[in-house]
């Protein structure tokens, strides 16, 4: 039996033997494990079905930890102080001693500092920085409470730390530098590109990968996709009806139609928060199709669009590694 609980102490005691224990943060909930095994490593991507060339994120509980994985100097670290702890994941280059499991063998590492306190202080017990991934099968959406580990992860998980509904509700911003020094989006998510380049007065485009040889080819092949299909066209009698505008909460709706507000005032945080919930929730309510309103081109709408479009594109008969 799995359990969920709600000590922390406990949740670093099993980590500290090697048990995955799936860990809330702001973003979403991660499926821990010490980052100093192989063995736990490899557990993490078996446990969740993920393909081995997708690196993990190591979390870590301050700086000085950050420093024993990763070279952190100059515009990243400005970043760092500016947005950690928080929703940024920062791609760094490796020091010797990280596991090549921890980083699918690539010269760069991808770290955080989660927002969470008692996320840091299980970190700081255990003592080296924790890896974790969204706590979900990999393709299938990321989640954002205890229950949704529990349902999709089972008897994979050792033990699961309940801190509640996730706050931000989507992932972390990954952000890495090219050859030519310049900081590019790997990931859209919580932190928007402006609010990056707010920081330091410079852009931060998105990272466009070489389809022929992408550098994580594994980051891919993710869809965040729930089983029922999701698409951006209006309802039809049957499906359901997501959305996040104030236009849109009001509408009355079609008989047959199941009507979920996200936000029922356009706030795209609450609609960001509640997402997830939404699409699991929904996936298992027996509706034909789950269709989203779109979201807006601009600040915290672009990752939100992004993560409705890959649900949207999975192909049909896909174990969506
Ligand atoms: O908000 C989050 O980031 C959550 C919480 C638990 O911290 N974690 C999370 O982890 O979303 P995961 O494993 O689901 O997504 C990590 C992403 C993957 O798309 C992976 O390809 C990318 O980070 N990544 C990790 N290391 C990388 C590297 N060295 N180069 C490029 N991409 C990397
Ligand atoms: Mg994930």
């Amino acid at each position: 039996m799995v359990r969920i609980g709600t000590d922390w102490k406990h949740a670093a005691a099993l980590l500290m033997r090697g048990a995955l224990v799936a860990l809330p943060t702001e973003t979403v909930y991660g499926l821990a494990g010490r980052s100093d095994d192989p063995t736990v490593l490899r557990r993490i991507y078996a446990a969740k079905n993920r393909p081995g060339n997708n690196p993990l994120i190591l979390h870590c509980a301050n700086l000085d930890m950050v420093r024993e994985v990763a070279h952190l100097d100059g515009e990243a670290l400005q970043l760092a102080e500016a947005f950690w702890p928080g929703p940024l994941t920062l791609l760094l280059p490796r020091r010797e001693g990280v596991l090549d499991e921890a980083c699918a063998g690539l010269p760069r590492v991808a770290v955080r500092i989660p927002d969470s306190e008692q996320f840091r202080a299980v970190i700081a017990a255990v003592g080296v920085p924790l890896a974790a991934p969204s706590a979900n099968m990999s393709g299938y959406v990321s989640p954002t409470r205890a229950e949704h580990v529990l349902a999709g992860l089972g008897t994979r998980v050792d033990h699961i730390l309940d801190g509640g509904p996730c706050t931000a509700g989507i992932e972390s911003t990954i952000v890495g530098w090219n050859a030519d020094g310049v900081g590019e989006v790997y990931r859209l998510g919580a932190l928007t590109q402006q609010v990056l380049a707010d920081q330091t007065g410079r852009p931060y485009p998105l990272h466009q990968p070489d389809l022929q040889r992408p550098e994580a080819p594994g980051a891919l092949a993710h869809h965040y996709a729930p089983h029922t299909p999701v698409c951006i066209d209006l309802p039809q009698p049957g499906d359901a009806w997501v959305t996040w505008s104030e236009r849109a909460a009001e509408w009355s709706g079609e008989p047959g139609v199941h009507h979920h507000r996200l936000s029922a005032t356009g706030d795209l945080a609450e609609a960001a928060r509640n997402l997830y919930a939404a699409l699991i929730e929904l996936d298992g309510s027996g509706v034909k199709r789950i269709c989203i309103e779109p979201f807006p081109e601009s600040g915290l709408g672009e990752a939100l669009r992004e993560r409705v479009q890959r649900a949207a594109a999975r192909p049909q008969n896909s174990s969506a590694a």
